[in-house]
Parts: C-alpha cells; sequence; structure tokens
C-alpha cells in the first residue's frame, strides 16, 4: 500500500491542467512513465523517494471513476499492480501482482477521484520539447508545485515537472503517452468479481508471467526507449 500512494499520487497531482476548451472533457486517459529524484509527494510524510514508474490512468470526472495500473521500481523492489476506484459506491479494488500470483483486494475508497483538472495558476508561455511546442502551465497546489509541458492544439498533456520545496530539492518527471481527453470505460478484471478473489491465485504460471511480460511492464515501456 505504500508504493500505491506514491502511484497515486503522481498521478493525480500530475493531472493537471488545461486551457480553454480542453477543460471542457469528462475525463481522461493516457499512458505514462514517471521518474523521480528525492521526491517529496503528499503521502511520503516528508520523506524523500526516488522512483521510476510506468503505468496507464484513466479517469471519468463526471461518472467519479478511476482506473490506475502501475508499476513501480524503487532501489530496492519493483511493485506492480492495478486499482479501480468508484465514487458512486465508496469502494475501491486493488489488485496485487507478485511471483506468487494476484490477489485483488476490496476496500473503501479513500484516494481522491478528481472532479476535474486542477486551475493553471500562471501561463510562462511555449516552449519546444525537441521541435515540438507545447505551452509551459505552471499549477500550484496545496504548495505543490509543477510546470506542465501542454500541446494546446491537441488538447494533450505532454510532460510534466513536479517541484519540491527549494529547502529540500528533488523533481519528478511525467511523460504522457498517447494520450486522450476523454475517459476509456472502466469494468472489474475477473479477479476482482470472482468471489474468491482476496485468496493468492494459484496460477504461477499466469501471474508470473503477466509480471515479466505484460504490456504494461516496466521492461516493455523501457525497450522502445532505451
Ligand atoms: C461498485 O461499483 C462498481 C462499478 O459499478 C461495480 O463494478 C462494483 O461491483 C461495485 N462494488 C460494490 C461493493 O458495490
Ligand atoms: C511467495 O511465496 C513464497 C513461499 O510461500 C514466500 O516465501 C515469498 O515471500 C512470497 N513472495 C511474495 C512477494 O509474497
Ligand atoms: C478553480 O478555480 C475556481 C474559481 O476560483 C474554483 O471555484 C474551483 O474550485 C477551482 N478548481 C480547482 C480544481 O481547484
Ligand atoms: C488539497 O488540500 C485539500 C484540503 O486539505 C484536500 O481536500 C485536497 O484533496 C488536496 N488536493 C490534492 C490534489 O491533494
Amino acid at each position: 500500500m505504500k508504493f500505491l500512494t506514491i502511484a497515486l499520487l503522481v498521478l493525480l497531482s500530475v493531472s493537471a491542467s488545461l486551457a480553454g476548451n480542453c477543460f471542457q472533457t469528462t475525463g481522461y486517459h493516457t499512458s505514462f512513465t514517471a521518474t523521480g529524484f528525492n521526491s517529496i509527494l503528499p503521502s511520503t510524510n516528508g520523506v524523500p523517494i526516488s522512483f521510476y514508474e510506468a503505468g496507464t490512468i484513466n479517469v471519468d470526472f463526471a461518472q467519479q471513476q478511476m482506473a490506475v495500473t502501475f508499476d513501480i521500481l524503487t532501489t530496492d523492489s519493483q511493485v506492480l499492480g492495478q486499482l479501480y476506484a468508484f465514487g458512486a459506491n465508496q469502494t475501491m479494488y486493488v489488485v496485487n501482482i507478485d511471483e506468487n500470483g494476484s490477489t485483488c483486494t476490496k476496500l473503501p475508497l479513500n484516494v481522491p477521484i478528481p472532479t476535474s483538472f486542477p486551475n493553471v495558476t500562471a501561463d510562462l508561455g511555449p516552449i519546444n520539447i525537441g521541435k515540438f511546442q507545447t505551452e509551459v502551465l505552471e499549477i500550484v497546489e496545496n504548495g505543490s508545485q509543477q510546470k506542465v509541458l501542454y500541446d494546446l492544439q491537441n488538447c494533450a498533456l505532454v510532460s510534466s515537472y513536479m517541484l519540491n520545496e527549494p529547502s529540500q530539492p528533488g523533481v519528478t518527471t511525467v511523460n504522457f503517452l498517447n494520450f486522450e481527453n476523454s475517459p476509456a470505460p472502466i469494468a472489474l478484471p475477473s479477479i476482482c468479481t470472482n468471489p474468491s478473489m482476496s485468496i493468492k491465485s494459484n496460477n504461477r504460471h499466469i501471474s508470473k508471467s503477466s509480471v515479466i511480460t505484460g504490456p504494461k511492464s516496466i521492461q516493455q515501456l523501457l525497450r522502445p526507449f532505451f
């Protein structure tokens, strides 16, 4: 759960700003990679953490639903899982995948599901990522600051830099891949609809191969880039 919280904070706080008509969306879905060095995120209780994360996020502001997949690498662990959150019945489901299999745990909803994108606090003007033009939008929220590279032409998040307080330097950078400015349908996987869901799956082969070769895994996501 410790790492799940990290994942969510990165995702939620990064789900940042839009401009003009781009704001009118009812949600969004995207893949992402995130890298943090000495990142201090609200849930880490002031403790800096360094990590790499790859995953997907799908948020429906209007229906108050959210689905997240995450694969987090730190110096001493790799954590792979999924989260499904539903505002209507105040329930969330956490799928944990490890070498022994997958489990799904049903819990009371205790993560915020965003109702909109955060407000832009400043437009810092254009910058090119490569030669591709984006607008730098600043979002200051609850004392945390981020600068988002935003594609105004296509209503798309491109990249984000989240900065710690200057007294404790640290930064988290996020790239958004295949961003879509609308939510996708959300359905629970069968492991969470099965009555025995909180019991470890005994299908070692399937779960192990999903850890190693799952389409959202770090190994797979790194391959095209490095
Ligand atoms: C909560 O709502 C979701 C989405 O409709 C549903 O799949 C899930 O079974 C519900 N859980 C409970 C405990 O009602
Ligand atoms: C997997 O199961 C083995 C044997 O029960 C146990 O020693 C190991 O800690 C388990 N691994 C995880 C990640 O829970
Ligand atoms: C954005 O600003 C408006 C007006 O100040 C406020 O009503 C709204 O709650 C803010 N939205 C967010 C997500 O902070
Ligand atoms: C900001 O702080 C308020 C009040 O403590 C809280 O309700 C809200 O969820 C926080 N927003 C984020 C993005 O953490």
